[in-house]
Parts: C-alpha cells; structure tokens; sequence
C-alpha cells in the first residue's frame, strides 16, 4: 500500500513537482493526495493541478498570529484528504510545538544548507559570508525548532569563488531535486527509524566519492 503524502508549499512548489514527479512511478511507495498551500498566489497550486493533484489554500493571513488556529484548519484538510506524511517544500510558516509533535517522525522538511549550519533566512548567503567551499541541501524530520531535527539526507555542491546567492540557489535546488525524492522513498519505504535525535536507515551510505573544493590539481 503506498503512504498517502500532502505536500505544503507557500510559493514556485518546484520540490513538490520533483516529489509528484517521484511518485508516477508504479513502484514508488508514496502517493500524493494533496498539495496545500498557505497562499492563494503560491505559483505551485496550478503546477499540482495541471499534474492532476487536489490544491488547497488554507490561507494562513486570514488567522493572524492565531497559529493554533490555522493548524486547526490545515489539520482539517489533511483529515479530508487521508494524509499519513507531510512533506513541506519551501513552506514558509512556522509550527507550534502541538502540531509538530503530532506529525513527529512524518512530517519532512527540505533546507537549501548542509544542517545544522545556516538555518533560517537566506542560508546561501550565510554560507557564502561564512566562506564554506562545500554546500548543500538537506532532509530532515520536523522538530518544533526551526529547521532543525533528524536529518534523513544530505546532498552536497562544491562553492565557487564566483558564486552569488542567485547561482548557489541554482545548483543546490538541482540537489534538492534529487534528494527529496529518494528521502520521501525511504521513509515511505518503511527504511527509516528514528533513535532521538538521529534518523537511521536500513540502506547503506553514499558511494565511495568525495568531494573536496577548491579543486587540486
Ligand atoms: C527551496 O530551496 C527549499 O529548500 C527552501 O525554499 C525553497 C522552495 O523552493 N526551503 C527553506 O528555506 C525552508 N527553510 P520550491 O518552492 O521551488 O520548492
């Protein structure tokens, strides 16, 4: 039986199309039910509906600072639309604790930065400010902390000296791309187990390469 997914987005949803993209495949082990945004505007809804997946708005402006409020409603439609996991891809909208602990262990998040470094806003210019020569992106369950808890995947870029926040953003979100799928597949898969603060898989780790930036000739 494959795990019914609700995507969250708040804007372009180019993770959800990844996900979506994932998921046609007949052995995929995660269908997605729905994908809901948190505002009308996100240039993801169409994306899901041409993709023939159910968008909802659960517009978060109309409660205010009432998080609990808003969870109410989201939790509603997730009821609706028989939700088992959440992935959120670029949802920008904090949790109460109450709602993320009652999704702990199904609900996935993806951060354009190798966490726990840079958490938050504008994590490719805190890593360029910061001079790192490796980045990344990562998939982590949802803690009630920010961008924070276990983390299930990471994926790395080498910096340039030439990047800018712009092109960093465009090499990591390919990772992204690829990583949040195969993420979704081992936790769908049943291939993950949560010890804590640790996410641990029944699958190996990557192959053998590495990569070290700046390049020595
Ligand atoms: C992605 O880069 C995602 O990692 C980031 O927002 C972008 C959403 O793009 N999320 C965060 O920064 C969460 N802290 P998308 O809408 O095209 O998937």
């Amino acid at each position: 039986m494959k795990r019914r997914v609700a995507i969250l987005i708040s804007g372009r949803g180019s993770n959800m199309s990844a996900l979506i993209n994932a998921a046609r495949a007949e052995d995929y082990p995660a269908a997605i039910v729905a994908v809901i945004s948190n505002r009308a505007e996100a240039a993801g809804l169409a994306k899901a509906t041409a993709a023939g997946i159910p968008a909802e708005v659960v517009e978060s402006k109309r409660f205010g600072k009432d998080r609990a409020a808003f969870e109410t409603a989201l939790q509603a439609v997730l009821d609706r639309h028989g939700a088992e996991l959440i992935c959120l891809g670029g949802f920008m909208r904090l949790f109460t604790a109450a709602f993320a602990e009652r999704w702990h262990g199904r609900m996935l998040n993806i951060h354009p930065s190798l966490l726990p470094a840079f958490p938050g806003l504008d994590p490719h210019g805190q890593a360029l400010r910061a001079g790192v020569k490796i980045s990344g992106a990562t998939v982590h369950f949802v803690t009630p902390e920010t961008d924070a808890g276990p983390i299930l995947m990471q994926g790395a870029v080498a910096v340039s000296d030439h990047d800018t926040a712009a092109t960093l953003a465009e090499r990591v979100l390919e990772v992204e791309h690829r990583i949040y799928p195969e993420a979704l597949r081992l936790l769908a898969g049943g291939k993950v187990r949560l010890v804590g603060d640790i996410c641990a898989t029944t699958v190996g780790a990557g192959t053998g390469n590495f990569l070290i930036s700046p390049l020595v000739c």
